[in-house]
């Protein structure tokens, strides 16, 4: 057995700062840090890349990190040398392929089956309604006609959507046969996704959950589901589902918020998710509530840093414990509040400069003021999370504080857009 540091290969990430963070807690942790990816540089326009790629990335391999024979070919030097300890990813694109890694390695992870379920919308839709959990109507409508008459099924408004994205790439709200077709067309026009994997056919149309969303954060330790906490999340504008803000802990009632544990978890145990951390969307209707999405990986946007702020709970390197076969630990040494909101533009153009951040970081509380949208960039208001511009977090003894303070720094924050020039970023 070799005495060179173990490795941890992570494979691909969420395109922000959190995506670079398991690298991060995987460096102080002692590792040899791999990022594998099959487009490196992609990383480096998020605001942490110079720190981490400098400081925290010991190598970088470059694969084909869609296909698990070469993800597995490229740690395979690793494994014979006795070296490879632990193998993740945090974007939904490379689960599949990671448990599949894991797998073949005999590393610990999701099973393959959990990640390929929890990675795919359909799979997971059919997964919850075979186990009855609640959720909404959905249906793979493979034609414009087809998915017509599942709008027509559900009613108006309904949401289409594609099945294998992220970020709410695609998810619209449609109000009319009109913009039913717009986004059907839209999204089944694309054989491929953002990473370039091969799109199921068709599009996703689903009854419109109305209400108020939460997240639920979990992490499966030693056979039992610890919830780490219930996160309130805020929207932006339809027709697009842009992540604003997140609050931990949520401000809900407990009952409410019992109830929307009590609904993810046992979606959890539908998808059949056996191993780490998981993310689970639910919205609270006039109904009750009812599973939006189930992740099986860390919560992303700034949630981990929410928690951390409130909990003292570091996920990135515990749930790197557990990838790596080590006991993680999950005590909360904290019990205070944190909350992040978004910056996005209202309207397009090229950006000349985002005013106000020395204000912004001055707000009582403010941890964290981060813009990654940069003079000369072409910006438009928000359709996906990608098209943000930017954050901030803030941290208080109770949710409320957090949440003031918060929405106090983002009101700083000024962006000057040209609008003469037509911008997409
Ligand atoms: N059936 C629905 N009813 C109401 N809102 C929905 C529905 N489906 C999706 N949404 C909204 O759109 C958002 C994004 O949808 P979803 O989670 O399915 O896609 P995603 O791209 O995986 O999102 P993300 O990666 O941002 O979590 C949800 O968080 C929710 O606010
Ligand atoms: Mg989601």
């Amino acid at each position: 057995m070799s005495t060179a540091p173990g490795v941890l290969a992570v494979v691909e990430s969420q395109l922000s700062n959190f995506g670079l963070t398991p690298l991060r807690a995987a460096h102080e942790l002692g590792f040899h840090t791999v990022l594998m990816s099959n487009d490196p540089d992609r990383y480096r326009v998020v605001g942490l890349a110079e720190e981490v790629f400098a400081k925290h990335i010991d190598q970088i391999i470059q694969a084909d990190t869609n296909s698990a024979d070469a993800v597995a070919a490229a740690l395979e030097p690793f494994h014979a040398e006795g070296r490879l300890r632990g193998v993740m990813t945090v974007t939904d694109y490379n689960i599949p392929v990671v448990a599949e890694v894991a797998a073949r390695f005999g590393l610990p992870g999701l099973s393959p089956e959990a990640a390929r379920t929890c990675r795919d919308k359909l799979l997971m839709r059919r997964a919850c309604e075979a186990a009855g959990v609640a959720a909404p109507g959905f249906h793979q409508a493979t034609t414009e006609e087809d998915a017509l008459a599942a709008a027509d099924r559900f009613g108006y408004p309904c949401v289409v959507k594609p099945m294998t994205e992220s970020a709410s790439i695609g998810v619209t709200l449609c109000r009319t046969p009109d913009e039913v077709l717009a986004a059907y067309r839209d999204i089944s026009s694309s054989p491929t996704d953002f990473r370039g994997q091969p799109r199921r056919p068709g599009a996703l149309v689903e009854e419109y959950l109305l209400g108020f969303e939460v997240s639920v954060e979990s992490v499966l330790l030693d056979g039992e589901r610890r919830v780490l906490g219930v996160t309130d999340k805020a929207l932006g504008p339809h027709p697009h589902f842009v992540e604003m803000g997140d609050t931990f802990p949520s401000m809900l009632s407990a009952p409410v918020r019992e109830a929307c544990v009590d609904l993810a978890c046992r979606a959890l145990d539908a998808v059949g998710h056996d191993f780490g951390a998981a993310h689970v969307e639910v919205k609270m209707t006039a109904a009750g509530p009812r599973i939006v999405e189930v992740n099986g990986r860390m919560p992303g946007a700034e949630i981990t840093q929410l928690i951390r702020e409130a909990t003292g709970i570091y996920l990135q390197r515990e749930v790197i414990r557990l990838h790596t076969g080590r006991p993680a630990d999950l005590t909360a040494t904290r019990d205070a509040a944190a909350a992040s909101r978004y910056l996005a533009a209202r309207e397009s153009g090229v950006l000349t400069a985002i005013g106000g951040a020395d204000l912004a970081r001055r707000v009582p509380g403010v941890v964290d003021v981060d813009l990654e949208a940069h003079p000369g960039d072409r910006v438009r208001p928000a359709e996906s999370n990608l098209d943000l511009l930017g954050y901030v977090v803030a941290v208080g003894d109770t949710t409320g504080d957090a949440v003031r303070r918060a929405e106090a720094a983002l009101g700083q924050l000024t962006p000057v857009i040209d609008s003469a020039v037509e911008g997409v970023r």
